[in-house]
């Protein structure tokens, strides 16, 4: 084993490694922190950088704490296990500051909203099946790590992994959910052996549906979920942010913020924002590129009493052109890649009063940020601790009109 010794960590990278130099090249390496000097062995080596693992703490930081997780030095599940809380909240801002600076001169002050429930938050997670074992892959590598427990999920879904005896795979994936009841859908993607002890399975957790290779293997293919006093059908596929409590924050800001009389929320989903702020509107749009998301959302909005809300399916970029009405509201919930030029451009034609532009990327926000600014004012940027103990988090932008 080739050690580099007495390595000095200099700062964290904006995915919550530590950041050092050996022989003058950048070197990242995960569960270092700043100030702390630690022996390192590559495990990487690149033209521009080197990845290296600790192998031995010769001076910790102040700021490390003690990770509970038996996992955290291999799975890639979590970052910022190894500081506090706070820390890691302190940590999320300055990112999102500098990228935002960086990328679109913007300097606003930013403040977040911390998470109720720090563990046991996530009620969605997909792990890898490797020879009837689950797990995670280790960070940014095809190295499998085997666990029994994840601390970011739902207890209800750690009540599934610890009986994955009851559900024999050999290999391929499975995506475990669970809603606001605990009731379970898993999803498994598997060519391979299979046997699920149906009856035990359904003694030990709130089954609600297995879907085999996008099939019903048994009961449904959705569950319901709720959010305030709305109810959202939830198809297997059908995204739905991970973490409810969060969701809720950012739909009661939301409320207390932007009102207005046509909204259009894009990239809808199953229709969840649009409609949990739907009291401060006369007339809602939606656009969603999945047929099962809404086909929810058309469902959502019946159960929830909107008769004024029209849904259309089909890729923003492509369709929305199709909204006519005079839109003064616009919610932009997009993937992690953010909005393409053209959806930009036509967002900016609609000269709606109010954006609120939510992001789980602070670089696609803010390259697109840097485009929309020169027609808004940012308002107020607010993060939300979605995604705790990661080095994710989710930026919420009320910009108006100029
Ligand atoms: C971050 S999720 C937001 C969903 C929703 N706003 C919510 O809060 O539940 C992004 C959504 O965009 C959809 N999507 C991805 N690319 C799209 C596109 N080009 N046009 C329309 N929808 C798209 C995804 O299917 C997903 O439902």
């Amino acid at each position: 084993m080739n050690i580099k010794e007495k390595i000095l960590i200099e700062k964290l990278d904006d995915f919550g490694r530590g950041i050092a130099y050996i022989n003058n090249k950048i070197t990242f390496i995960k569960n270092a922190l700043p100030e702390e000097i630690v022996d390192v062995v590559l495990i990487k080596e690149n033209k521009k950088y080197n990845e290296a693992k600790v192998v031995n703490y010769i001076k910790k930081s102040k700021k490390r704490t003690d990770v509970k997780c038996p996992y955290y030095n291999n799975c890639g599940g979590c970052n910022l296990r190894h500081i506090s809380y706070n820390d890691t909240c302190n940590y999320k801002i300055e990112k999102v500051k500098n990228l935002l600076s960086k990328f679109s001169d913007i300097n606003i002050n930013l403040n977040i909203i911390k998470n109720e429930y720090i563990l046991n938050y996530r009620n969605k997670i997909e792990l890898k099946i490797n020879d009837y074992d689950w797990g995670y892959y280790e960070t940014k590598t095809n190295n499998f790590v085997s666990i029994n427990e994840c601390l970011l999920a739902l207890d209800s879904i750690n009540q599934v992994i610890k009986n994955k005896d009851l559900i024999k795979i050999k290999d391929g994936s499975i995506i475990i959910r669970s809603n606001y009841l605990n009731e379970i859908l898993i999803v498994i993607n598997s060519n391979s052996f299979i046997n699920i002890n149906l009856e035990k399975l359904r003694n030990c957790i709130n089954l609600k549906g297995i879907i085999l290779n996008d099939k019903v293997y048994y009961g449904e293919s959705y569950f319901f979920e709720q959010i305030n006093d709305y109810k959202f059908k939830v198809n297997y596929n059908s995204f739905f942010q991970v973490n409810l409590s969060i969701a809720k924050n950012i739909i009661d800001y939301i409320l207390d913020n932007v009102s207005g009389n046509n909204l259009l929320d894009l990239y809808c989903g199953v229709g969840v924002l649009g409609q949990s702020i739907s009291k401060n509107f006369k007339k809602i749009y939606g656009i969603e590129i999945n047929k099962n998301s809404i086909e929810d959302a058309k469902h959502n909005a019946i159960i929830n009493k909107i008769n004024y809300a029209n849904y259309i399916c089909g890729d923003t970029s492509k369709i929305i052109g199709e909204v006519k009405d005079k839109i003064d509201t616009i919610i932009i919930d997009p993937p992690r890649s953010g909005l393409v030029k053209n959806t930009i451009e036509d967002i900016l034609k609609m000269k709606a009063l109010n954006i609120i532009y939510i992001s789980c990327n602070p670089v696609s926000l803010s390259r697109d940020l840097n485009v929309l600014k020169k027609h808004y004012n940012i308002e107020k940027i607010s993060l939300f601790d979605m995604f705790s103990y990661t080095y994710h988090v989710e930026c919420v932008c009320i910009l108006k009109l100029k």
